[in-house]
């Protein structure tokens, strides 16, 4: 079970949104304070170094709008990539006005003061995004500036390669020193979106950790489990905030400067 060969174009975004997204969960909640306050702080710094507005991405869209919210106040074009023909329709509707369900999460962005300066969100949102379909295996290198790729690398195969190459293809997409936010379901058996069944790999946040090593610097990650699970087979949702290291002509990384 890889990721070539599922219903991908079969996934039901109205169905996944209703299910996860039409209500701001708990811990939905504490992701996006964390993330809120990591690009804070380290989205503002790059955008300073670059001393111009960033260009961001987000991978595996899916019908969730908050990762590209987070990024909103530094970009000026944030591209969603997004394998499913479903999903890329969908989003191509949501992001022209995107519906009140996401006013909450907006909410608890606009926490930050850095929030507050995007006067319509909505309209931001509607000018700077572009809906893009394709494969997070086939994104071109280094030519992003910050990103984010939510519950995509643990939930597109059953494979740990597919895992492995998917966090490298998306980190590899960004510059060198960029900053990024993951999420993933901690310890998934695969999850059901209408009548079909998607893959999951099973993995323990440990081992996503270490698994970013050569390719990021700066991690952070936390367990989040809300007062009610989303559904059955998995353990924790795990948010992991840092930035991509320099890759060096021999194909080596260091930590890139501050
Ligand atoms: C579990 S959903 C996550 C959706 C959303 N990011 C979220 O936070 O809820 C996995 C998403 O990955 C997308 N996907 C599957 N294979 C992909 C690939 N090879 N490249 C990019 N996206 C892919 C699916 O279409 C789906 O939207």
């Amino acid at each position: 079970m890889g990721n070539a060969g599922q219903r991908w174009d079969e996934f039901d975004p109205d169905l996944y949104h209703a299910h996860n997204y039409a209500v701001l969960r708990d811990d939905d909640q504490e992701i996006l304070e964390g993330v809120r306050d990591f690009f804070a702080t380290f989205a503002a710094a790059a955008a300073t170094a670059a001393d111009r507005p960033l260009n961001g991405l987000d991978v595996g869209t899916g019908s969730n709008l908050y990762p590209a919210l987070s990024m909103l106040p530094w970009c000026e074009r944030i591209t969603l990539r997004e394998h499913s023909a479903s999903n890329v329709t969908w989003l191509e509707n949501e992001v022209r006005s995107y519906g009140t369900a996401w006013d909450p999460f907006w909410k608890v962005l606009t926490q930050e003061r850095a929030y507050l300066g995007v006067d319509d969100p909505r309209r931001a949102l509607a000018e700077r995004v572009v809906v893009e379909q394709g494969s997070v295996f086939e994104l071109p290198r280094s030519r992003w500036d910050i990103g984010t790729m939510f519950f995509v690398a643990c939930s597109i195969s059953e494979q740990r390669e597919d895992f492995h190459r998917a966090s490298r293809c998306f980190l590899d997409a960004l510059m060198p020193g960029a900053p990024f936010a993951m999420a993933y379901m901690e310890n998934s058996r695969g999850y059901e979106v209408g009548e079909i069944r998607f893959p999951a790999v099973s993995l323990k946040m440990d081992y996503i950790v270490e698994s970013l090593e050569a390719t990021a610097t700066d991690v952070k990650a936390d367990r989040f489990v809300g007062a009610e699970m989303l559904r059955e087979g998995y353990e924790s949702m795990v948010l992991v905030r840092g930035r991509t290291r320099r890759r060096e002509p021999d194909g080596s990384t260091t930590a890139a400067d501050a």
